[in-house]
Parts: structure tokens; C-alpha cells; sequence
């Protein structure tokens, strides 16, 4: 009994420390470091620096901008000195000519492509909508480029149990037509704080795996 209890408590994470650390626009010019880090990403909207700052318990770590999408930048934050949160801004198509070819956002992809520190992806998805076709465009992209991410399902307190469920149910249904198994989700509450522990003892997890393996 007591033995497993340990093993659970290992993976448990506790967030002593939050920093800010820099923005950039160019993924060569990120943190020199090898620290793991931690991409959070999504539409814009979709509660993103509110799942921030609901993990790190802070207030205003990540700042909510008045106006959305105008900030391309990426964001670093240093928790618990060793490892990062990086905070990406929205995803949306690049204005590419009039053709309808699926583009990200250049200093997007490139961030996935260069930045080998980057373990695990987050893509917020709200929790209220049906699958959106950009966010599906988009995590086909990351597995197509090996990207390995999980899904976080945001503000889950605006639905009732019954219709997040059916929600949820629904988006694996979807998900399950592209792709052999559903990744590895989330139902996360920045209001509630329902997911909190979840996400970061699954960082905490990779944490643990890396330095073993180290
Ligand atoms: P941009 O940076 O503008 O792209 O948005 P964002 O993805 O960072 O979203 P943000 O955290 O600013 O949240 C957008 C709106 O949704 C705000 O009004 C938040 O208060 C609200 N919101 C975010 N998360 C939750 C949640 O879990 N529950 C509820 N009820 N509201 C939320
Ligand atoms: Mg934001």
C-alpha cells in the first residue's frame, strides 16, 4: 500500500516557482537551454493564458491581451527552474495568396520543427464547440511532423456534466476517423481548477521519464 502510494506521489508536481523568462519571433533566438519544455496552443479565445495561469497558480503570469492575435510572439516561462511553459500565440491560416492551402503561421511551425526541447504539445480545444476544422488541419500537421501532443479540453465548467460528456464523446468519435487512437486529453476548468493536477503530474511524469533516461 504504502509503496504505491510513494510511486503516485513521485510524479506529483508542485509548483514553487513561475518566471517569466522571454519573448521572441524567431524560434533561433529561444532560450539556449535543455531544459524540457511545454507548448500551449490553440484558437485564439479558446483560454489559453487562463489555463497558465491556472496551473501555475498565478494571477497574471500569462498576460491576456485586449487585442487578440496581434502578438506573435513565444513566450517562455520557467517552472520550478527546470522546465519551461511555452505560451504560443493562435494558430490561424498565413494569408497565402487566394488559394485555400493549409499554411500556419511560418513562425509556428517553424517552432515545432527546430525546437527538439520541446516534448509535448497542449492543443486547447474549447469545450463547448463541436471539432472545428482548423484544429483538426492542425494537429494532423503535428503528426505528420512528429509532434507529439496531448488535447486540453477548456472551460468545462460552462457546460453541464451531461452535455460536456456527449461533447467530449463526440470530438473522440471525430478524432478516431483520422486517427487510430485518441491522443492522450484533458478536461481542464481555470475557473474551477478541475484538471490542474492532472496536466501537471503528466509533465511531471515526462519530467521524471527524461532525467531517468537522462
Ligand atoms: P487570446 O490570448 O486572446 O487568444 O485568448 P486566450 O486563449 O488566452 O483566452 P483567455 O484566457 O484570455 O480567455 C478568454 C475568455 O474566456 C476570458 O473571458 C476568460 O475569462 C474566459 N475563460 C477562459 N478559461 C475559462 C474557463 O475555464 N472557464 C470560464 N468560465 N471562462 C474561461
Ligand atoms: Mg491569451
Amino acid at each position: 500500500m504504502d509503496e504505491t502510494k510513494a510511486a503516485v506521489n513521485h510524479t506529483e508536481m508542485k509548483i514553487k516557482s513561475a518566471e517569466f523568462v522571454v519573448s521572441n519571433s524567431k524560434v533561433e533566438q529561444c532560450p539556449n537551454s535543455a531544459l524540457p519544455e511545454y507548448a500551449f496552443i490553440g484558437r485564439s479565445n479558446v483560454g489559453k493564458s487562463s489555463l497558465i495561469n491556472m496551473l501555475t497558480d498565478r494571477k497574471s503570469l500569462a498576460k491576456t491581451s485586449a487585442t487578440p492575435g496581434k502578438t506573435q510572439l513565444i513566450n517562455h516561462f520557467l517552472i520550478n527552474k527546470n522546465w519551461h511553459l511555452v505560451d504560443l500565440p493562435g494558430y490561424g491560416y498565413a494569408q497565402v495568396s487566394k488559394s485555400t492551402k493549409k499554411v500556419f503561421q511560418k513562425f509556428i511551425t517553424a517552432y515545432f520543427e527546430k525546437r527538439t526541447q520541446m516534448v509535448c504539445a497542449f492543443v486547447l480545444i474549447d469545450s463547448r464547440h463541436a471539432p472545428q476544422k482548423i484544429d483538426m488541419e492542425f494537429m494532423q500537421w503535428l503528426g505528420e511532423h512528429n509532434v507529439p501532443f496531448c488535447i486540453i479540453f477548456t472551460k468545462a465548467d460552462k457546460l453541464k456534466p451531461k452535455v460536456l460528456e456527449k461533447n467530449i464523446h463526440n470530438y473522440q468519435a471525430e478524432m478516431l476517423e483520422i486517427w487510430t487512437q485518441m491522443p492522450e486529453f484533458f478536461i481542464t476548468s481555470a475557473s474551477t481548477g478541475t484538471g490542474k493536477d492532472e496536466v501537471l503530474d503528466y509533465i511531471e511524469a515526462i519530467n521524471q521519464q527524461l532525467r531517468e533516461n537522462a
